[in-house]
């Protein structure tokens, strides 16, 4: 995450804070009818204009300010950046102008915001004045910045640009003065801060985050939650041993072709009066070789991401417990790396989960489902009014949905709940069915309960789904597959940078909220 020592909110005039940037929103105007063109705009060039929070830097320009646009070829498409050298137009030396596209909602402040923080490298203050009149808006502003600047320099020698890092961030807001516009702020950061912890537990390298090192991870992440003044997050890390006591049999199955042992891990956030109780559940795959079913070499290469799932229900959790939010959260990381040596699950061995099923194994790289369900059951154990999952699962979803959409299994009411968590927190997701053909199915096996993957080649992510809701007990349930948003192999887009995106985090967030009422 972009490293700000002060975030401040302010009721400020952005045209005469003294920072060293200032960053400003463009809006495309919906064209007007042909003969009523004003005849500043060029013929065939988008007609544009500073965005809600600009007006002031507007009316420093005067008159200026149009064929000063026109000049930079300024289009206001979503994702553009544009540097102004200020020449003391404005308090600051630079503008820099950011595309917000037609519409200039949550979303699209949340992505310039983002691509201005990625602009912005030589600054050490900086005013934001984006749309911000709600504390929607606020949230995107704080959310997009932070994200937007979000770098893994881990493994990097060289780091010395951090010391261009902003350090001080104002936030131009006409509301900064309401209590609403506060929390806003500060639980955007929050969301933020979660968002970027699950993307460097993404980014960090397979071999340095295993299931024993990741487990620790999360561990150290809790401790340093318990400082705060906010009901804590208590913790369980199950080892291998203890695995194999319970009958942790999905865990114990895919983790045995590695030296790096399963863990499953449990957190617990119970705060006072909370009258609902919901259940995450998150694949922790740090590696996914495929296992004896092996991956080509293309498709292994980003499967150190195969954890996504897990260290998103990890974050939101630690989110949920410093927003202080009444319900109670207990949440399951099943943690494997799908390795192959001379111990590993053949195709064709039987599985026994946690609780009894057998399954058989036909395809070892569908070894998600298989730690999930021991992890699901076990959080069944708790009784909890509704169970959500989240899962890097099935190359068929992001054939489905391409890798920015993640898709939603199980209940009615629960996936209607979490597609709306996903439109407030700007994560796209869409609902899938589950085809009653599947029923039958995932209960095909001649030797075993359950059948983990059949002959049938289409309807992988839906044949995961109604495998997965095998181990629900006909709870409210929501799976979500997140195999294609989860990581982004391109370039950075918005908030969203290269590398793992903490897709989930914001989302899960948001669902609990709403339970909260
Ligand atoms: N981790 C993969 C799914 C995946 C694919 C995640 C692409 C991210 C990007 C999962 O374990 C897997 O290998 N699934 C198989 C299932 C199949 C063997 C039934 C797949 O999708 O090919
Ligand atoms: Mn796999
Ligand atoms: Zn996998």
């Amino acid at each position: 995450m972009r490293r700000v020592t002060s975030l401040s909110l302010r009721n400020a005039n952005p045209a005469k804070t003294k920072a060293d940037a200032v960053v400003v929103g463009v809006v495309q105007r919906t064209a007007q009818p042909k003969g009523r063109r004003k005849a500043t705009t060029p013929p065939g060039k988008p007609e544009v204009e500073l965005a809600p929070g600009g007006e002031e830097v507007a009316s420093a320009y005067g008159r200026k300010l149009a064929p000063l646009l026109a000049a930079l070829g300024v289009t206001g498409a979503p994702g553009e950046t544009v540097k102004v050298p200020t020449g003391g137009a404005l308090g600051t030396p630079l503008l820099v102008l950011v595309g917000l596209g037609k519409e200039p909602g949550p979303d699209a402040v949340r992505r310039a915001a983002g691509a201005a923080a990625r602009v912005v490298t030589n600054a050490a203050t900086v005013a934001l004045a984006l749309p911000a009149d709600s504390p929607e808006l606020l949230r995107a502003v704080t959310e997009g910045w932070l994200l937007g600047g979000y770098r893994f320099a881990d493994y990097l020698r060289d780091t010395a640009s951090d010391s261009t890092e902003a350090g001080e961030v104002v936030v131009c807001s006409p509301i900064a003065r309401r209590k609403e516009a506060t929390a806003a702020l500060e639980q955007a950061q929050v969301v933020a801060e979660a968002v970027a912890g699950a993307r460097r537990w993404v980014d960090t390298p397979p071999g340095d985050l295993t299931p024993p090192t990741f487990a620790d991870a999360v561990v150290e992440a809790a401790g340093d939650l318990a400082s705060g003044r906010k009901p804590t997050v208590s913790i369980t890390v199950h080892d291998e041993l203890a695995l194999e006591e319970m009958g942790c049999g999905g865990l114990i199955g895919v983790g045995r072709g590695s030296d790096a042992p399963p863990r499953l891990v449990e957190l617990t956030y119970d705060p006072k009066g909370a009258t609902t109780h919901v259940s995450l559940v998150g694949k922790g795959i740090t590696f996914d070789s495929g296992g004896l079913s092996i991956k080509p070499a293309g498709s292994m290469k980003e499967m150190k991401s195969d954890m996504a799932g897990a260290a998103a229900v990890a974050q939101a959790t630690f989110a949920i417990a410093r927003l202080g939010l009444p319900v109670k959260v207990t949440t399951f990381l099943p943690l494997a790396e799908n390795m192959i040596n001379g111990h590993a699950t053949r195709p064709g061995d039987v599985l026994r989960i946690y609780g009894g099923t057998t399954v058989e194994v036909t395809n070892t790289d569908a070894e998600g489902r298989l730690v999930l369900a021991d992890a699901m059951v076990r959080a069944g154990e708790g009784d909890p009014d509704v169970l959500v999952d989240v899962a890097t699962l099935t190359g068929a979803m992001v054939v489905a949905l391409g890798d920015k959409v993640a898709g939603v299994m199980g209940t009615e009411a629960v996936v209607e709940a979490v597609l709306a968590a996903g439109s407030s927190a700007g994560e796209a997701l869409w609902p899938m069915p589950i085809p009653e053909e599947m029923k039958q199915r995932v209960t095909s096996s001649k030797i075993a309960d359950l059948a983990q993957h059949d002959a049938v080649r289409w309807g992988g992510g839906l044949f995961a789904g109604a495998f997965l809701r095998e181990f629900t007990d006909g709870r409210p349930w929501a799976h979500v597959d997140i195999a294609g948003p989860s990581y982004n192999s391109g370039g950075p887009a918005g908030h969203v940078t290269t590398g793992g995106t903490g897709f989930g985090v914001a989302t899960l967030v948001d669902y609990v909220r709403g339970l909260a009422g």
